[in-house]
């Protein structure tokens, strides 16, 4: 059952039992505020009627009874019986007297009124209608002598009554109608978003990752629009930077595929040629497979990292590390006399995957020397405080242009790439220096002026938070 018919139903149900109990309750009360007003009024034509008798009975006067009797029911428009002490009846007003002379004790409120008490009771008179019966005792000197029982039709009444409940009826069902009406489009307006979300899902999931989805409410329901919108914005810009990835790393390995296939070709090509030019291009085949074997492995380290998000770390000693990477960086700082120099604490601290943070300091380290002319100098420099190891990496070389400098740790972004050819790199060494730091938790930032310098700076912490 969808949600919409789920919601519809609920009120329904809810309206169809609020409505039948008010109306019952309703019904009832009205019911009851006639018909007691009815035996009020009863009761003390009742007991008029017996205060008279109760005067006369017993007496010289007795026979106004009847005459009175007669009169005062033919005022009231109903049937007045009195009985003695034994129930007989004495007067029947109506012109049958058919009761006279009959015992009625078996009565109930007869039976109630020779004990002393009022009582009044409906009846359904078969062909006649609805009647009330009241009776109440007639008292004389203290003791009850007899009975007045007047019953009187209450047809008008039942009338009224039966006319109320079916007015109800019809108003309480009309209202069920329009009230069920109005639910079946609230409902609608309550799933109506929910419908076009479900769409857009499936839209996205078809491939359409831009997709957005119109709810202005502010509800629960306009927040998970908003929530989904910006996972659809998020989903498009990972699909572009992985196309992005692609084209690049594919287009990374067709040059050097191109060129070790031009090599290959002039081999065949070549008639009768000495050794050495064999040796030559075979030389340059090496190159080149080297450069793309780099490629590989630097692909392959990136992917693994996108994959566990996590490092297995180990207390070391950072300044060991970080002399480990100067020590094999010196031959090439050497070649262009460059002066590469820790500056740093030694004996700090603190877990770290150390392959990876070898790996690391080297790529900032290499950056550093290769984009630094002849002569200059780079100097690696280590603090630590109670939580974290702050590291600087900072060169005097050709510096960073503005428009690159945001762009600099994503993949495959060089520099000048006249520049970048000349020193053959991918772009990746920092993507993969900014993955690491991210996996340790810490916190990198550059600074840079072209023909100044570049700094790099890396907060890590001491111990990685679980
Ligand atoms: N210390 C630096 N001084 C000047 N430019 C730098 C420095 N470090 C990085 N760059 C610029 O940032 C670009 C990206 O650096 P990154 O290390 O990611 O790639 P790469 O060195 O070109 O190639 P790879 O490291 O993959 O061999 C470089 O091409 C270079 O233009
Ligand atoms: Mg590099």
């Amino acid at each position: 059952m969808s949600l919409r018919w789920k919601i519809f139903s609920l009120y329904l149900i809810i309206l169809i039992i609020s409505l039948a109990l008010t109306g019952l309750y309703l019904y009832r009360y009205i019911e009851r505020s006639y018909l007691d007003n009815v035996r009020v009024n009863n009761l003390m034509q009742a007991n008029m009627v017996s205060n008279f008798v109760s005067r006369f009975v017993g007496t010289t006067s007795s026979y106004l009874i009847e005459p009175t009797i007669m009169e005062y029911a033919k005022q009231i428009n109903s049937r007045i019986l009195f009985t003695n002490i034994n129930g007989r009846v004495l007067v029947d007003s109506a012109s049958s007297k058919e009761f006279e002379g009959k015992v009625i004790k078996d009565y109930s409120d007869i039976k109630e009124a020779l004990n002393g008490k009022g009582s009044t009771s409906i009846h359904d008179i078969n062909g006649v209608g609805w009647a009330m019966y009241t009776a109440v005792p007639v008292i004389a000197k203290n003791n009850v002598v007899g009975a007045i029982l007047i019953s009187s039709s209450i047809d008008n009444i039942i009338d009224l009554l039966n006319s109320i409940k079916y007015r109800m009826i019809y108003t309480f069902t009309g209202i069920g109608f329009l009230v069920s009406l109005l639910s079946l489009l609230v409902a609608s307006y309550i799933t109506n978003p929910l419908k076009r979300l479900t769409e857009a899902t499936n839209i996205l999931s078809q491939g359409k990752l831009d997709y957005k989805v119109e709810v202005k409410s502010n509800d629960e329901i306009g927040k998970l629009a908003n929530a989904f919108n910006k996972m659809s914005f998020s989903l498009m810009k990972i699909d572009e930077e992985r196309k992005r990835f692609v084209s690049d790393a594919s287009h990374e390995l067709k040059t050097p595929l191109a060129s070790v296939k031009a090599l290959i070709e002039s081999l065949i090509n070549s008639k009768n040629q000495d050794i050495k030019f064999y040796k030559e291009i075979l030389k340059d085949v090496d190159g080149e497979l080297n450069r793309m074997t780099r490629l590989v492995n630097d692909l392959l380290e990136l992917a693994r990292m996108d994959k566990i998000k996590a490092v297995k770390v180990r207390k070391s000693e950072i300044s060991e590390i970080i002399l480990d990477v100067i020590e094999s960086l010196l031959p090439l700082a050497k070649t262009k006399e460059i002066n590469l120099e820790f500056k740093g604490e030694n004996n700090v601290f603190a877990e770290v995957d150390p392959d990876r943070f070898y790996r690391m300091v080297y790529n900032i380290v290499e950056n550093g020397i290769k984009y630094t002319h002849d002569g200059g100098n780079v100097i690696v420099g280590l603090e630590e405080d109670e939580n974290n190891i702050y590291l600087t990496i900072a060169d005097n070389g050709m510096g960073i242009s503005e428009e690159t400098l945001p762009k600099i740790f994503d993949r495959f972004t060089r520099g000048d790439t006249a520049r970048s050819k000349k020193s053959g790199g991918f772009g990746l060494g920092l993507a993969i220096a900014k993955e690491i730091i991210d996996i340790h938790e810490g916190k990198v930032t550059v600074e840079s002026k072209v023909g100044e310098g570049t700094v790099f700076r890396i907060t890590l912490p001491k111990k990685k938070k679980d």
